[in-house]
């Protein structure tokens, strides 16, 4: 079993796969005002277990492309879209975000939560790009730096982990500078860390342990989450997740 098999066993039960929250998903929502349009064609890449999905298809009047590399998550998301009753508004596709086979032009929205750092962000908004309509929308949350200044080791774990991570004004002159018009930001509150992602992670270790009889690369695995949960307690007032929000 490879990390990114455990990885996704360890994820596919929780509620979402990164930091978020449904009330964050329709504070986005509501700021692009596209609330009362209809026929959206929509994409929502890196989607998970569709914690996000589910909120555009109860939101949102068109069709969902959710994609994803993990089939695994998508069956997943496929069950909670029939128990949500909007499985009618989304198809699943289980596809690398970098090779898209899409039409140019298709989207009126694109949509990542959490997700964009796997190609990068500047690689992600500038490949996505030719898929949107002129005048569609891109809505991406992303790790950012929430100050101007913050102490050296944090710098340095996330300059090894992630060295893309930015702060919000750098993250939307990149917008900019792809021929993006930025329509608004916000930062993601501490709840969609806490109470919707490190919280239900917390109360599965154990159980987790247990399945794989505290296999040792499971128990470093299951550290190192710990690990993220500590850094993140200790550091919370310098990075978190910037919501970017911008038209082609
Ligand atoms: C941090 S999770 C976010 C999931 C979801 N959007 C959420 O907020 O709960 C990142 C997602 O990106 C997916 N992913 C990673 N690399 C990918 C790739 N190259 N192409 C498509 N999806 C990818 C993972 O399987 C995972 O579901």
């Amino acid at each position: 079993m490879t990390l990114f098999d455990l990885l996704i066993d360890f994820h596919k039960e929780a509620p979402r796969q990164g930091p978020g929250s449904p009330e964050e998903t329709r504070k986005a929502i509501y700021l692009l005002g596209i609330e009362n349009q209809t026929n959206l064609a929509i994409a929502d890449i890196g989607c998970g277990t569709g914690a996000q999905t589910m909120i555009l298809a109860t939101q949102l009047q068109g069709q969902i492309t959710a994609v994803d590399l993990s089939p695994i998550f998508l069956d997943e998301l496929n069950q909670r879209a029939h128990k949500n009753g909007v499985a009618h508004k989304i198809q699943t596709l289980a596809c690398a975000m970098n090779d898209l086979p899409f039409q140019e032009e298709k989207f009126d929205l694109i949509w990542s939560e959490g997700a964009a750092y796997n190609m990068g962000f500047q690689d992600a908004i500038r490949y996505w790009k030719q898929f949107l309509k002129k005048g569609g929308f891109i809505a991406v949350s992303e790790i950012s730096w929430l100050t101007h200044s913050r102490p050296e080791a944090l710098t340095q774990y996330w300059n090894n982990a992630y060295p893309e991570i930015d702060t919000v004004s750098n993250k939307i002159r990149v917008l900019e500078e792809n021929e993006y018009t930025p329509i608004g930001h916000f930062i993601l509150p501490e709840y969609c860390w806490t109470e919707h992602y490190y919280q239900p992670m917390i109360s599965r270790f154990d159980t987790f342990l247990e399945k794989y009889d505290h296999a040792p690369f499971v128990v470093d695995f299951v550290q190192s989450e710990k690990e993220e949960i500590i850094q993140y307690n200790q550091y919370k007032e310098y990075f978190g997740y910037g919501f970017y929000l911008a038209t082609k």
